[in-house]
Formats: structure tokens, sequence, C-alpha cells
């Protein structure tokens, strides 16, 4: 598999979505029984609408792949009794999203337990399932609109492992408006905390593909990109990654990069030079 650290600019969401997931499908083909990181909220939905179309009408097999999702709110599971706009855990996003519209083996797919009687051993739990699982190949993630990885919020370690966080304002906000208002929930009945994957064990990932659209993530996309690594815009931590790193984004969240041209030459250039 070739994933070399790229910053891939596409004019619109649809775009987006289409090349991250022609990453993953890539990798699902080249590796069968990869290890995928999954990630939640409202960017990557067109990224597993083109899996599942290329699952449908390609053939993609997902029967050996594993999945490890990065996050999930404290207290909530899976209600499958109840209609999908009422439960709003992260493994209802997954399993709606799509788990149910691929042939992956349930069991393989792995989404944070936010009913977990001892949350504490449970995340020493995840991290050790990750490991014997043989490492995530590529982990997919969005970036929160204070900057955060999973949820991992400012000021979080970038050494950080899986644990329980309790969540800011901001990212309160953003979620309530994208998911919860939605399903009707008052803001104060959304859950505060929540079990997520740390800076370190994302880190860990072979491959990082990150996706950003829309102009409201423009700012954060060029803080994490070209800003300084600080705790303060935990998605920073890419640029400490070892591995294969690509970040694709439409338009909007890449209008306030710096070097948005250079980037565009690069992608260019590999392209030419097959390289
Ligand atoms: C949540 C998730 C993050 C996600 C972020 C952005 O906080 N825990 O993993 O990246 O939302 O969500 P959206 O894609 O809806 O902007």
């Amino acid at each position: 598999m070739k994933l070399t650290v790229d910053i891939l600019i596409r004019k619109d969401y649809n775009e987006m979505s289409k090349t991250a997931a022609g990453f993953i499908a890539q990798l699902v083909q080249s590796k069968p029984d990869c290890v995928l990181g999954l990630a939640t909220g409202s960017t990557p939905i067109g990224t597993y609408r083109e899996l599942i179309r290329c699952h449908r009408e390609e053939g993609l097999d997902f029967s050996q792949v594993t999945t490890f999702n990065l996050d999930e709110y404290l207290g909530l599971g899976v209600h499958l009794d109840q209609p999908y706009s009422l439960d709003q855990s992260y493994a209802r996003f997954m399993y709606e999203e799509l788990i149910k519209h691929i042939n992956i083996k349930k069991e393989n797919t792995h989404v944070p337990d936010g009913l977990a009687k001892d949350p504490g051993k449970f995340c020493q739990e995840y991290e050790a399932a990750i490991k014997d699982a043989g490492g995530i190949d590529l982990q997919l993630l969005g970036i929160g609109g204070d900057g955060h990885w999973a949820f991992n919020e400012p000021g979080s370690s970038l050494g950080s492992r899986t644990r329980v966080q309790a969540l800011m304002k901001q990212t309160l906000d953003d979620n309530y408006e994208s998911f919860y208002a939605k399903a009707g929930f008052e803001r104060k009945n959304m859950p505060h905390f929540a079990i997520t994957m740390g800076v370190g064990t994302i880190l860990e990932a072979r491959n990082i593909l990150m996706i950003a659209n829309g102009l409201k993530k423009a700012d954060v996309v060029a803080q994490g990109i070209e800003g300084p690594v600080t705790a303060q815009i935990t998605a920073s931590a890419i640029q400490l990654h070892s591995g294969g790193i690509t970040v694709v984004l439409d338009e909007d969240a890449a209008s306030k990069l710096k070097h948005k041209e250079h980037y565009i030459h690069v992608e260019r250039m590999k392209k030419e030079y097959n390289l």
C-alpha cells in the first residue's frame, strides 16, 4: 500500500469522501485482514457511504476486516429496539452508517463500551485488544471544532492513552447541534463524559487518514497542519506521526492553509512522476 505524507484538496464534500474511501478500499483490497480505526461525526458519513457502494457494486470484501472506533459517550450503549434518532450512541451510529450495510463480522467490530461498569479497567482492555489485533493499520479521523482528535480535548497529553475524558463546552455545543438537538433532546441531558482513545494510542496507527470539510473547520485545520504542535489542538499531533499521513480536505476546509498552492503542486508532481 502506498500512503505518504499528502495533503489532498478536493472540490467538495463528495469528492473528499470518495478520495478518503479510495484509500480505505485500497487497503482492504491489499490486506483483506487489515485493522481499521474508525471515526464518528458528520464528516465520515460520505466516506462510509462510498465504502458501502464499493461493497455493493464492486464486491469490496470486509469479511476479514477488524475495526476499532475512537470513542463513545459514557453512559450510552446500543439500543436497537429504539429508533436511530433516539439512540445517540456512537456504537449505533457505526451500525447504521456502515456496519449493517457491509459483510463485516459483528464480533470483529469494536466501539468503546460506554456502559462499562469499570470504565478505567475497560480502557486498559481496549488498548490490549488493539495490540492483540496487531495494531491499527489505518486510522480514520475527523477534527473537532476545538481541534480535537476523537475526544482528546485541548490540554490532553500528546502521549495520552485510552481513558475517560470530560468534554469541553465547545464540543458539547457542537455535538448537541449536530446530533442531539435534532433528536429532540435537551442540552442538559447529553452526556458530558466519554471514553476516548488517547493521542498516543492514535499515533501508533501505522497510517493516519484525516478528513475535514466546510469553512467551520478551516481555522483548526490550518492550526493542526501548519501551526505549532500543541496539546491545545490535539490534531496537531499529526505532525509527530512517523508513518503514512494523508489529509483529505474540501476546498472550504483548506481555505486557510498558508501553503495550499504548494500542496496542490505536490499532488500534481506525484501523479505526473508516479511517486
Ligand atoms: C466528535 C468526535 C470526533 C469528530 C468530531 C467532529 O467530537 N468525537 O471524532 O471528529 O466530533 O465531528 P463532525 O465530523 O461532526 O464535525
